[in-house]
């Protein structure tokens, strides 16, 4: 818990900056409920795969790898809920559509699905199936997924979409249709920020066509936490976040706190097509609420997913 933490004001939901994921679903008895985490292994992933346990749901855990997820599910000890490893490598094409086969086959329910997995600001140009690999991987990749899962979900199931307000930095107009190999420019921020916000238009787009279902899609931003995200960052910036950790980020437990309060709150229960921030809803950049953008990302992405190896 950072010192801001302690004295940032709550919302009027009764959470804020400095709920953790504890707090937000404290009380609550998930036993029956199934819900799929991606990225379970590391961050705010596996925390909330531990807490979403803790209190009873069955978790379904993707990784890279299958035994990246099982360790990571094993390394929690017995909790009260279970867990399922499975692979699902999100810029490998075939490892989703298998994760999805698997899950079609077991006719595995799902209560939310929460799109947690990530990467962020690649110092470098990388490429997947020729699409800039932070956009391939956070977009395309759950797009695939998701998408795949749809009629798996339950009555009233939610999708949990991770963006971040570093989808402010995505490039002018939203998304660059005309840029998303890279080949034309690239930043790695911007490049992040793209992805981030194809992530928010995602669920806004998903909403919509979930819309009168009791089914919901929302996107939201955990906070900034120091995780394995910053992986790519450099060591100055490394520095700077550790020294920033204890006055102002958020920690581990608190990062989770949106996700799990979006995917299983019964005060989230019914909101759909919104964007939160510290358990609350909160206005995206401009181009975050644009139905034809968002309708344009979807479309476009149909087209990308089709052509994708099977
Ligand atoms: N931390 C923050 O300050 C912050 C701020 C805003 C938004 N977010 C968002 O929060 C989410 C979680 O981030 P985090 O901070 O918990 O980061 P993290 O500790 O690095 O965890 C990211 C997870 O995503 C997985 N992943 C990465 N690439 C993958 C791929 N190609 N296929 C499957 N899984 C993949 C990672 O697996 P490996 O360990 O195998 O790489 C890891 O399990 C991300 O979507 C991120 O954009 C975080």
């Amino acid at each position: 818990m950072s010192l801001y933490s302690m004295i940032a004001p709550k919302g009027e939901n009764g959470f804020g900056y400095g709920s953790t994921a504890e707090d937000v679903t404290e009380g609550l008895d998930l036993h029956g409920k199934t819900i799929l985490v991606t990225g379970c292994n590391s961050g705010l992933g596996f925390e909330t795969v531990r807490v979403l346990r803790l209190r009873g749901a069955h978790v379904i855990g993707t990784a890279r790898t299958k035994a990246k997820a099982d360790e990571a599910g094993a390394s929690q000890g017995s909790l009260a809920g279970g867990f399922t490893g499975i692979a699902c490598e999100l810029s490998d094409p075939r490892s989703v559509r298998a994760c999805v086969t698997d899950l079609q086959t077991r006719g595995t329910s799902l209560d939310a699905l929460v799109a947690n997995a990530g990467i962020m600001a690649l110092p470098k140009l990388e490429t997947a199936h020729g699409y800039e690999l932070q956009f391939f991987t956070n977009h395309v990749g759950h797009f695939l997924l998701v998408t795949g899962l749809l009629d798996r979900l339950a009555p009233k199931g939610r999708v949990v979409m991770l963006s971040s307000e570093a989808h402010r930095r995505a490039p002018q107009g939203g998304i660059q249709f005309d840029n998303l190999d890279g080949s034309k420019s690239y930043d790695p921020w911007t490049a992040y920020g793209q992805s981030k916000i194809a992530n928010l238009l995602f669920a806004k787009t998903l909403a919509k066509k979930l819309a009168g279902s009791g089914k919901t899609a929302n996107a939201l931003h955990p906070g900034v936490i120091k995780t394995n995200l910053g992986r790519n960052m450099g060591s100055i910036a490394g520095l700077a976040l550790g020294l920033a950790s204890p006055l102002v980020l958020k920690s581990i437990p608190e990062g989770a706190a949106t996700q799990c309060f979006v995917a299983v709150s019964p005060k989230a229960e019914g909101i759909t097509g919104k964007y939160f921030s510290h358990c609350q809803v909160i206005a995206p950049r401009r181009e975050g609420e644009d139905d034809a953008l968002a309708d344009r990302l979807w479309q476009r992405t149909e087209e990308i997913v089709a052509a994708l190896p099977r």
